[in-house]
């Protein structure tokens, strides 16, 4: 039994190399490991997946062994070597033709997420993004810093749909949306391309031109959520005008007649008539100054009787917990001009805008639900 002086050390240790623990995930992934051992009709060893990977085996061997200890993969010893195949977990999340996989948002946490975070003393020191430190882009239009190439806009893109196959269901689940059949996803970018049909194209060449060529379609995981629990829904997509058209030149979805487009501004420009409005993970980018005009607008835009949902992440009444909505707010602070809040700071940003009847469902996952009427 250690001593709790040790018990503290360990944590240390533990908190420390926890950006180790991050690139191992994040390295894997990049090289393929995840997808290999899925399509192998065997476990490999080390020197065969170095082989058709192209690493080093030296290298190779010191990744899978560490993924082991990490449970993202299982190793058994067959006359003194180690092959190694996956474990539910990343069959489940890591290997591409998943509908699960959960890679296009590890990939922007590997390449924009992780570099912004280099710089978390300096965002909490200013209380400002870190686009100009970790990118050389100026940040004062907050989404033209997150689009700042056509490549960025649409990992960006892919990556926010992929928690919407784990948790797409118990949000749009957590009222009973039905009096609602018009519904105008606002800033809802990412219910675009759920719509989209599934294309496969490898993960290499993906990475290497994703420019160039249209994106592979996503596991279309909210839509099928939603029109599996709202059959009779029409949505209206209303997002910034490059974000739309980046859709109508990528994607091949266009003919589904559930959906149609709306190219605007939310803070300026007329929002589409709807039912319910949705603002999933739109709140968190701004300050409580611009999510109040926000709210304010789409008051004003809201047939009587209609409704806003709100999508976020949900901080415990104290603000203390739970950890990763606790993170997720200092991501705010290091990549948006947001936060996360607590249901009573919700409340106070919708109660002025005009909205009533607010209520709030936790879903026992990442995001939660809040529903308020007109
Ligand atoms: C964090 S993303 C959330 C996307 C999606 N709702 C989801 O949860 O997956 C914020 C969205 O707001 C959109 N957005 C940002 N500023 C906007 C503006 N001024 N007018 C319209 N949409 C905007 C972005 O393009 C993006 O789609």
């Amino acid at each position: 039994m250690s001593s709790p002086e040790e018990q503290a050390y360990c944590l240390l240790t533990e908190y420390a190399h926890g950006f180790m623990v991050s690139q191992v995930l994040f390295a894997a992934c990049e090289l393929g490991v995840f997808d290999l051992l899925a399509e192998a009709p065997e476990p490999l060893g080390a020197v065969a997946v170095a082989a058709r990977l192209g690493t080093s085996s030296h290298g190779m061997e010191l990744l899978l062994d560490t993924c082991v200890s990490l449970k993202l993969l299982q190793a058994e010893t067959r006359r003194g070597k180690a092959l190694y195949q996956n474990t539910e977990l990343s069959s489940t999340y890591l290997v591409r033709a998943s509908p699960k996989y959960q890679g296009n948002m590890l990939r922007y946490l590997a390449r924009t997420t992780y570099l912004c975070w280099g710089h978390l003393a300096q965002a909490v020191r200013d209380g400002r993004n870190q686009y100009p430190e970790a990118f050389g882009v100026p940040s004062d239009e907050l989404f033209t810093a997150i689009y700042r190439s056509e490549g960025e806009r649409l990992q960006f893109m892919r990556a926010l749909e992929d928690v919407w196959s784990i948790s797409g269901r118990h949000v749009l689940a957590a009222f009973d949306l039905s009096p609602f059949p018009l519904i105008c996803d606002v800033g809802g970018e990412c219910w675009l391309h759920r719509w989209s049909s599934k294309t496969h194209v490898p993960h290499t060449f993906l990475s290497a031109c994703l420019v160039l060529c249209p994106l592979p379609g996503c596991s279309g995981a909210l839509a099928k959520e939603c029109t599996s629990l709202y059959p009779g829904c029409q949505v209206t997509v209303f997002d910034i005008p490059e974000v739309i058209q980046t859709v109508k030149k990528h994607f091949s979805f266009l003919e589904d007649p559930r959906i149609s487009f709306r190219e605007g501004d939310f803070f300026k420009d007329p929002l589409p008539e709807a039912d319910l409005y949705i603002l999933a993970r739109v709140l968190h980018d701004w300050t409580d100054t611009r999510c109040s005009h926000l709210l304010a607008r789409v008051h004003r835009a809201c047939k009587p009787g209609g409704g806003i949902l709100v999508i976020e992440s949900l901080l415990d009444a104290d603000g203390r917990g739970p950890l990763t909505t606790q993170l997720y707010s200092l991501n705010m602070v290091v990549q948006t001009e947001g936060r996360e809040r607590t249901p009573a700071q919700y409340h106070a940003l919708l109660a002025p805008a005009g909205f009533q009847d607010i209520q709030c469902r936790r879903t026992g996952g990442i995001y939660d639900a809040i529903l308020a009427r007109r």
